[in-house]
């Protein structure tokens, strides 16, 4: 059995608990004096800068570190209800890190984890937050590069998600890499990104539908035509015929969703009382007419 031997400080922070192991870091809840921050904790690594200058150092190290600075610089230029916000990152005797806010909850891969997927109603809520977070990431430039249920917190009360990681693209076409799991998770990139090209906004996109049919799960036809039209759209092969812009899907889903939801209040049905006592009073103003009408022709003139 794997032993982890879990630091009992990280930096000036207490550790808690250790809450996952990712595959370049281990993430770990840690107290401070501001309060409960969550750690990813570069292990068994020096500071970036140190790294850089050394001989010694292979190239897949050296790549993670700079992706990892990279991807805390970008995520904490940030500032979104759907995006972990990044307090800080640096050296530490433990190691590099990077620190965050703790965000109590599960990942989207251990909801997922049953391969049964989400109610539709929550995986399209959830779906348009993915949504907002990528196009206020790309309004500022930044790729995400590696989205995937991994990189998405879900808030314990089901109602927020949050994205984090923000930035892995920086390094993706590095030739120095070997390592096949750097510098993005090749089962939710875009095609075009595992053939080498450079993550964009619309390979995000992409990205986003992978974590969205995932979401569905069998539940897809039971997501509504539109839903199901934007999947589709996400996960068509060529770039170019998928939405370009995480904001593109969203004006597709908040326009008519919202004037969907918007739509004018259904007339309170009448209550059975209501019903009854104003039933007559078409019929009795027909029958008043033609009275009227006869008693009008009859007189006479
Ligand atoms: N800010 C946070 N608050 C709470 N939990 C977090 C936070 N950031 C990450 N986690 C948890 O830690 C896990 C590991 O994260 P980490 O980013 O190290 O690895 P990963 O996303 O699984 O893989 P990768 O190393 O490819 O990014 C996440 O899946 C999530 O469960
Ligand atoms: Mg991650």
């Amino acid at each position: 059995m794997e032993t982890v031997s879990m630091p009992a400080r990280i930096g000036g922070f207490n550790v808690v608990r250790r809450i996952a192991r990712g595959g370049y870091g281990t993430v770990y809840h840690a107290r401070g004096p501001g309060g409960d921050v969550a750690v990813k904790l570069y292990e068994r690594t020096r500071d970036p800068d140190v790294v850089e200058d050394s001989r010694t150092t292979n190239g897949s190290e050296l790549k993670r570190l700079r992706l990892a600075r990279e991807q805390a610089r970008a995520q904490m230029s940030l500032r979104h209800p759907n995006v972990v916000k990044m307090l800080g990152y640096g050296r530490t005797a433990e190691g590099f890190v990077v620190l965050m806010d703790l965000v109590r909850g599960w990942s989207l891969r251990e909801i997922l984890s049953d391969g049964r997927g989400v109610p539709p109603r929550l995986a399209i809520a959830w779906f348009l937050q993915i949504i907002s977070a990528l196009d206020h990431a790309h309004a500022r430039g930044i790729v995400h590069g590696d989205l995937k249920p991994a990189n998405v917190l879900v808030c314990r009360d089901l109602a927020r998600v949050q994205v984090t990681d923000f930035g892995g693209a920086a390094g993706v076409r590095s030739p120095e890499v070997d390592d096949p799991r750097l510098p993005c998770t090749r089962s939710y990139a875009a095609p075009e990104v595992i053939a080498g090209e450079r993550p964009d906004a619309r390979s995000d996109v992409y990205s986003a539908g992978l974590v969205l049919a995932e979401m569905l799960g069998q539940k897809v036809w039971d997501s509504g035509r539109r839903i199901r039209m934007v999947l589709l759209k996400c996960l068509a092969a060529r770039p170019e015929a998928r939405p370009q812009t995480a904001r593109q899907i969203l004006r597709v889903l908040t326009k008519r969703g919202l004037r969907k939801t918007r739509a004018k209040p259904r007339p309170r049905p009448a209550r059975s009382s209501e019903g009854t006592s104003l039933a007559w009073l078409g019929p009795m103003l027909a029958v008043l007419t033609w009275v009227l009408l006869v008693l009008v022709l009859m007189t006479p003139r």
